[in-house]
């Protein structure tokens, strides 16, 4: 499918939860987030029908991401109905790895190719106050046990404030080299003020060459992360929601103050 801006949208990104076992001080408020319900949450039945549509149109590249997307009961079953579907080229996950350990080898299995793991910092205290009390520990045992299961390229993303060259991303660079790791810096971004940048080693980011879609955990197909337009793929109907995200993807994002990165998986 190609957009008016002649872009190719040939990648949609899938949050399958809004919820998460971490609360990454640049991602998730202490306190006061709404959880979706359990009604308004896209079945699994429902995510494999969209993306069945969205390969119909074109699309190729699949992500599953959350929240975290773990932490979903069943995702090893999403996966292997993704999985399923011919046409798919490339479908990956990005985590935040603290689960990793217990499903790397059922994941593999049920046919996810890679996954991206978020790592900010290997030291366990900022690792506990970046994430508010996780334990970096598994999230390195999830690396590790992604690697063994083969779900490779095993790529590393990692948030940065200013730039590369903090103390932090430092030591994942070199925890990284020494891992056989690929490392993907990602600035810390504010939606609502709008201030994004691009992913190096990636098209995010970067209007021009932007290629995606975002289906939120709540059925809503949002054409660009920085902008508040969306479509609701339970009352447009599949087909309908995927021509209008695509029609109407903006040629660059601005701002965005309907959603949080939780919930449309960054
Ligand atoms: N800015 C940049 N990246 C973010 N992520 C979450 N919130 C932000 C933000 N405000 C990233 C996580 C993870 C991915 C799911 O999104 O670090 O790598
Ligand atoms: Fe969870 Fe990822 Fe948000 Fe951290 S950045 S709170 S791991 S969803």
């Amino acid at each position: 499918m190609y957009d008016r801006y002649n872009r190719n949208i040939n990648y949609l990104r899938i949050s399958v939860t809004d919820r998460c076992n971490l609360r990454c001080t640049y991602c998730m408020p202490v306190s006061g987030i709404k959880k979706l319900s359990h009604n308004e949450i896209l079945t699994y039945d429902e995510i494999a029908g969209f993306t069945r549509e969205a390969v119909k149109h074109g699309v190729t590249k699949v992500r599953i991401t959350g929240g975290e997307p773990l932490v979903r009961k069943g995702i090893v079953a999403l996966v292997e109905m993704l999985s399923g579907i011919a046409g798919i080229t490339d479908l990956s996950m990005t985590t935040n790895g603290v689960l990793l350990a217990n499903y790397a080898d059922d994941l593999k299995a049920a046919g996810l190719h890679r996954v991206n793991i978020s790592l900010d910092t290997t030291n366990p205290e900022k690792f506990a106050s970046i994430t508010r009390n996780g334990n970096v520990a598994n999230v390195i045992e999830g690396i590790f046990a992604a690697k063994r299961a083969g779900l490779l390229p095993v790529k590393i993303n990692c948030v940065i404030r200013v730039s590369k060259e903090e103390a932090a991303a430092r030591e994942v660079a070199k925890f990284c080299r020494r891992n056989d790791l690929e490392i993907r810096y990602i600035k810390q971004m504010d939606l609502v003020s709008g201030h994004f940048s691009a992913v190096d080693g990636g098209t995010g980011g970067d209007c021009m060459l932007c290629n995606r879609l975002r289906l939120t955990s709540n059925g809503k197909l949002k054409p660009c992360l920085f902008s508040n337009v969306e479509f609701d793929i339970r009352e447009l109907g599949f087909e309908r929601a995927i021509q209008l995200a695509v029609e109407l993807k903006p040629q660059c994002g601005t701002v965005n103050n309907t959603g949080e990165f939780y919930n449309i998986g960054g």
